[in-house]
């Protein structure tokens, strides 16, 4: 029988496991928060797909039962091929539309007005404040898209974290837009003198959106914790700055800081129509507006009023979920 080795030394005792790092309360709370956020996404991207599965299933049934329903050979086989017909017709429809939205973006690339969302904030953002500003963005593009003058948008500062979660956007290698790791105060050196940083903070109103100038929209979802943040980087680097004319048409019920989509589908609408009030009304939901702006301009609000209920299920969710002023 084999006994303990006689002459082999003692083993030295083995090092207690490594306890976890202690956090501090508000690390705590900030990790539960994210974890629940988490949660809460995952659950919404189940019932979404849960939804889709039902809803293929019932055109499918739906589809079984008009064939069953047909009298003849002949009748079920006109089903079929009209079907096809319409499936076709579906499938071109949709590739002209993507033609055309990708010459928009191709015409707006060399000569649309310059639109730059300023990246270079991720580290005073929390995870959860990042997401949100890449679903921005996201949205962002969608929307530029879809509008009839869309504008040259730019995203600088993608260097670092940022542009880590924005190439984690399905398809963002393709997106036609100008993607510059650098600041735009380097990638668009020579225009300096026509820089103008949009800030809530500014003392100047913007009355038109000029051509030759580059607006610039801080790329931050801060809740307004960054107070002036915007206002005093532009003041450092010695650009312009400006404010949209909210004030001028409309009554807040909270502040003049909207989100960053926000702001770019104004100045898209704006591109539009050259009318502020129009494009704040078609943008600016209806409970950042005051009561009293409501019932004044009621008559001819109540189309825009619609406006807002009507907007696609991304608008709806950046402007509600995450908006965050
Ligand atoms: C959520 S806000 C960020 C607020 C931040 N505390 C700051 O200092 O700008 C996102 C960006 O949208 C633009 N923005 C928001 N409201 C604006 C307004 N009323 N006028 C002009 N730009 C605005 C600004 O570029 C701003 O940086």
């Amino acid at each position: 029988m084999e006994g303990p080795a006689q002459d082999q030394p003692a083993l030295a005792p083995e090092p207690p496991p490594p306890q976890p790092p202690l956090l501090s309360k508000n690390a705590q709370k900030r990790l539960l928060k994210q974890q629940r956020f988490e949660a809460k996404k995952a659950e919404k991207k189940a019932q979404v797909k849960e939804h889709k599965r039902r809803e293929a299933e019932r055109r499918r049934r739906e589809w079984e039962e008009t064939l069953e329903g047909a009298a003849t050979e002949e009748e079920r086989s006109r089903l079929v091929e009209s079907r096809r017909e319409l499936r076709r017709e579906r499938m071109e429809k949709r590739s002209e539309e993507r033609g055309q939205k990708l010459r928009r973006l191709e015409d707006a690339r060399a000569g649309g007005q310059k639109v730059v969302i300023d990246l270079e904030f991720a580290h005073l953002m929390s995870a959860n404040e990042i997401n949100s500003l890449c679903q921005q963005i996201m949205y962002c593009y969608a929307m530029n898209g879809r509008y009839e003058y869309p504008c040259h948008l730019w995203l600088t500062g993608c260097g670092g974290e940022m542009g880590a979660q924005l190439r984690r956007i399905p398809g963002f290698d393709k997106w036609l837009v100008e993607k510059e790791d650098q600041s735009y105060i380097e990638a668009l050196q020579d225009q300096k003198e026509n820089l103008v940083y949009l800030t809530a903070d500014s003392e100047n109103m913007l009355d038109v959106l000029d051509q030759k100038k580059v607006y610039i929209i801080g790329g931050l979802v801060d809740r307004n914790r960054w107070k002036r943040l915007t206002m005093k980087k532009a003041e450092e680097q010695g650009i312009q700055t400006a404010k949209l004319p909210i004030g001028n048409y409309l009554k807040m019920s909270s502040s003049q800081v909207l989100t960053v989509n926000q702001v770019v589908e104004i100045l898209l609408k704006f591109l539009e129509t050259k009318d502020w009030k129009e494009s704040f009304f078609h943008v600016i939901p209806q409970r950042k507006r005051c009561e009293a702006d409501s019932i004044e301009s009621r008559g001819e609000a109540e189309e825009e009023e619609n406006v807002e209920d009507n907007q696609p299920e991304g608008n709806k969710e950046c402007v509600e979920v995450l908006s965050p002023n």
